[in-house]
């Protein structure tokens, strides 16, 4: 997959989420393998210019998270010059524009799929990001209100013409639940029209998933959310059974994935960012074990990551 001047050897990639893709996870599913393009957690174009690259936890980076796209959400214009800006001193190898993003705090304040719904405020931001930056540009977005797929490829194909190098879509309309089927088929409508690449979102747990996906969506490529944090081996499974790479990666179960983010959240955090992180991962690497539960309470009733970290080897002694 080519994104501009990019390219990207295995198309796929983690998605967004906050608190679960940051600089720990990222680096996990890297040294496992499989995937070919992260995203970080979406990010306030308005606090970024005043972020210290050094301390902050939204900015820590590996060299092994490569390549990175920031995630960025606004709803001004005002913002946008000395975002880019730094996004090009913070060594970006592109920057995502959150559009589909329902949650209140961005509603509140016009961001996200607010965004999205206003067509002419979106147009000039992206027109003006399309000016301030030379790196690839993409747009996340979710299919809109309706199932309209005449509607989606006019949306996307503004995009398009306003120099956006990637669409990502979420393949859920504006109001869906995450718990909804998505509607890959939507999507195969649209991507044959598109001279820029598409990725395919949402619903993605087994390679099953991700090969029914590519077939129903014509998609460039894959993105891969809760599924990253429930099975960090994922990519590394898809990219061996669809594009026939072959990772390599010593790490050889659960425990010892899990007991390596643990050391992961240990280089990259100071220790008060490191346990709630750890216990949102939890939440979802938990469900691989049939008495994951009990994983889950355990953390979540830690108090330290010491605590943690002896009561998850605890576990991991007896599960199944
Ligand atoms: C905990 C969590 C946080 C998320 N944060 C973001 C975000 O920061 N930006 C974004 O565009 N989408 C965000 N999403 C949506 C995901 O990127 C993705 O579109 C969605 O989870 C569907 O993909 P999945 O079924 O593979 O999880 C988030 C989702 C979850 C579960």
């Amino acid at each position: 997959m080519r994104i501009r001047e990019l390219d990207i050897d295995i198309p796929l990639s983690l998605a967004p989420m906050v608190g679960l893709s940051h600089s720990a996870l990222r680096s996990l599913i890297a040294q496992l393998g499989g995937a070919g393009l992260f995203f970080t957690e979406m990010l306030s174009a308005k606090r970024l210019p005043s972020e210290n690259e050094k301390k902050s936890p939204f900015l820590v980076r590996d060299g092994c998270e490569r390549p990175l796209f920031f995630q960025i959400f606004t709803s001004t214009e005002d913002e946008v010059d000395c975002a880019m800006a730094r996004l090009d001193e913070l060594d970006a190898q592109g920057i995502d524009v959150n559009l589909g993003c329902p949650a209140p705090q961005l509603r509140k304040i016009g961001a996200g799929l607010e965004l999205f719904k206003q067509t002419q405020t979106v147009t000039s931001l992206i027109k003006r990001m399309r000016r301030q930056t030379i790196l690839p540009l993409s747009v996340k977005i979710r299919l809109g209100e309706t199932e309209d797929s005449k509607k989606l490829l006019g949306t996307c194909q503004l995009f398009e013409d306003l120099g956006v190098d990637l669409i990502t879509i979420h393949a859920r309309l504006n109001g869906e639940k995450f718990c909804r089927k998505p509607r890959w088929h939507m999507l195969g409508n649209v991507t044959p029209k598109l001279s820029v690449p598409v990725i395919a979102n949402g619903g993605i747990f087994s390679v099953d998933d991700a090969r029914r996906c590519l077939e129903q969506s014509g998609a460039a490529g894959l993105m891969i959310g809760r599924g990253a944090a429930h099975n960090p081996w994922l990519f590394r499974d898809i990219a061996k059974e669809l594009f026939d790479v072959q990772p390599n990666s010593n790490l050889q179960d659960g425990a010892e994935v899990y007991s390596h983010f643990i050391t992961l959240l240990e280089q990259r955090f100071t220790p008060e960012r490191r346990l709630g992180r750890l216990k949102q991962f939890t939440h979802y690497f938990a469900s691989n074990y049939s008495f994951g539960h009990l994983l889950v309470s355990r953390i979540q009733n830690s108090s330290s990551m010491k605590q943690a970290a002896e009561r998850a080897t605890d576990f991991f002694k007896h599960a199944a």
